[in-house]
């Protein structure tokens, strides 16, 4: 079993905003990275200002001490086909994803694809059996996800996933960028996690406001 090295390779499935950023934010805390995608070019302005790699899905996956997943909820499971289970299984794979429907939200609230009773990470655990999911990361902007400032103190990361040892890693990662973890248990409890992402962004659909993040007071 691995536990959190000072160093980890990263591989992160997937070209966007949050793939961006947070491979910068594991490079300037000293990891290394491979960035996954299917179209190399997309990241040529990345690849010019950060020392990470650039490979496909699957050289990501197989570089990788421990994934990140942030592709378009709709494809996350032809990505990580894509990335293929034996370059996933036993691996951490940090889940950013949320199930986000091709529709207009409704008076700013997102729609999705899935149920209350069956959230996409436990759609990929059941497909990736041999892979250990933690969901983190989507219930917040991308420009605030690396180490955020706020007159609040350190906002609140909700995770869960099946494995408890892949959680704590990913609590470890959550301490060295900025966050505290609130462990929410086993995947099925993405169901009430995936949702944060629609409550974050009414106030960015509502006012054009898109600065904030969750904070659990005990
Ligand atoms: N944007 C945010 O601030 C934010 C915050 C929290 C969570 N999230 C979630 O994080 C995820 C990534 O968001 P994003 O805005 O960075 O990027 P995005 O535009 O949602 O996704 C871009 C990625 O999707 C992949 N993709 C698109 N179609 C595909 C297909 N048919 N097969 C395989 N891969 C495909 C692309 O792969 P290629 O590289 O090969 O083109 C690209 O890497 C989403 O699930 C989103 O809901 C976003």
């Amino acid at each position: 079993m691995v536990y959190f090295p000072q160093i980890m390779k990263i591989g992160i499935i997937g070209s966007g905003d949050v793939a961006k950023v947070l491979a910068s934010g594991f490079l300037k805390h000293g990891h290394s990275v491979t960035m996954g995608t299917r179209e190399p070019s997309k990241l040529e302005d990345w690849a010019a200002q950060n020392e990470g790699r650039i490979g496909s899905f699957a050289d990501a996956a197989a570089f990788a001490d421990l994934v990140v997943l942030a592709v378009k909820g709709a494809v996350a499971a032809d990505a990580l086909r894509l990335a293929t289970g034996a370059n996933l299984a036993g691996k951490p794979v940090i889940d950013a994803t949320n199930p986000i429907a091709e529709l207009p939200p409704v008076n700013g609230v997102l729609r999705f694809f899935t149920s209350l009773d069956e959230s996409l990470m436990e759609r990929l655990q059941r497909e990736f059996p041999e892979t250990r999911f933690v969901k983190a990361f989507n219930s917040v902007g991308n420009r605030r996800m690396v180490n955020p400032q706020f007159e609040g103190g350190k906002p609140t990361m909700f995770i869960c996933g099946n494995d408890e040892s892949a959680r704590k890693i990913v609590g470890e990662i959550l301490d060295q960028f900025g966050w505290e973890t609130a462990d929410m248990g086993k995947a099925e409890a993405a169901r009430a996690i995936e949702p944060l992402c629609m409550l974050w962004c009414i106030p960015g659909f509502l006012r054009n406001e898109w600065s904030h993040a969750f904070k659990l007071l005990k």
